[in-house]
């Protein structure tokens, strides 16, 4: 019995509380009904009566001090609680500093900027999902199996019967919009998009894109690049240029990769740009007559445009980021300094 008393004084000597909760925690432990000092006076009632005086001495001593240790503890938790309306509040106490801010983190920044740029043009937000079947991700966008076109995008294969993969472009959103909507349609849809390819500063297996679809009576080409001068400027500056060069997707037609002028050098030639002075943000084109009419439009009463972009490449370009596996590590060090941007 003496060890016990013994063993428990120096735990209660010992005891440091970083909360209220610690508190009560020990406060059980000790002297609850059930409490190990409880118990110890318990066992002391069938103490030879010759060492009665000693243990009891001891015990008392360590009961009294459990319970001053107990309740100082407590005063303390309890003043300091903002919740407890306790009259010992020091409302003088200045405010905690070292509470450090979160930040948004940049893909969602520059995902909420691409939304808020379209939005303000008359475009809805659309949401996919990740796991598609093989007709939404390939075929409905005019790549049937065995097309070349696949071979552009190593794709991840959830399922091979059903074919279901996670998707390798948000381009499949279009297919789910216009399979379930009449135009006018004028939709942007963000999301992420996998891809079976080797983890490097310039390729990852995961990125986010955003696609955007316009559908309706007699939309034409100089539609498409109005609209893309309007997003580059608004994205990159007002003295943002951009130039469309000829391209090949299977669901447009014709179809073209917009460059904007370098944001770093602003045409004069620098290593972001590769001394061209030109960078590629996006690809686009006029949805294909097939593609509309495999979901369900009419392609001689509609037309439309569609366009893809890599968030990753925008926030790249944007925050001066050369190494994309940045965005995916979550290293305090580099979310912090977006804290203010
Ligand atoms: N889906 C294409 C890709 O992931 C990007 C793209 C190109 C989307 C042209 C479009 C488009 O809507 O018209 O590489």
């Amino acid at each position: 019995m003496k060890d016990r008393i013994d063993y428990i004084l120096q735990e209660v000597e010992n005891f440091v509380a970083t909360n209220k909760e610690q508190v009560e925690e020990y406060r059980i432990r000790w002297l609850s009904k059930r409490g190990q000092i409880t118990e110890l006076f318990e066992e002391f009632k069938k103490v030879q009566p010759e060492l009665k005086k000693e243990f009891g001495q001891k015990l008392n001593e360590l009961r009294n001090k459990a319970q001053e240790k107990i309740n100082s503890l407590k005063e303390k938790y309890e003043s300091s609680g903002s919740n407890t309306g306790s009259a010992k509040a020091d409302l003088s106490i200045p405010a905690e500093t070292t509470v450090s801010i979160g930040a948004v983190h940049p893909l969602r920044k520059i995902k909420n900027e691409i939304s808020d740029i379209f939005s303000r043009i008359g475009f809805t937000l659309s949401d996919g999902r990740e796991i598609e079947d093989d007709w939404h991700n390939f075929t409905a966008l005019n790549t049937p199996e065995n097309h070349p076109a696949r071979d552009m995008q190593d794709t991840f294969y959830v399922s091979l019967n059903p074919e279901l993969v996670l998707r390798t472009q948000t381009s499949a959103v279009q297919v789910h919009i216009m399979e379930n909507s009449q135009p006018p349609i004028r939709t942007i849809s963000p999301g992420r998009v996998y891809r079976n390819e080797a983890i490097s500063a310039r390729a990852h297996c995961q990125f986010h894109q955003v696609e955007g679809l316009y559908i309706d009576k007699q939309v034409s080409f100089a539609d498409l690049k109005q609209t893309l001068l309007f997003f580059s400027k608004e994205m990159f500056g007002t003295d943002t240029k951009i130039r469309l060069r000829p391209s090949y997707f299977p669901f447009t037609e014709p179809s073209a990769e917009m460059d904007i002028s370098c944001t770093l050098c602003k045409g004069a030639g620098c290593n972001v740009c590769k001394h061209s002075g030109w960078v590629e943000i996006l690809g686009c084109g006029m949805v294909d007559p097939k593609v509309l009419e495999n979901c369900g439009i009419s392609p001689q009463q509609y037309t439309g445009f569609a366009f893809g972009m890599g968030i990753e490449r925008i926030a790249m370009l944007k925050y001066r980021v050369n190494d994309l596996r940045l965005f995916f590590e979550n290293d305090v060090r580099f979310l912090q300094q977006f804290v203010w941007a």
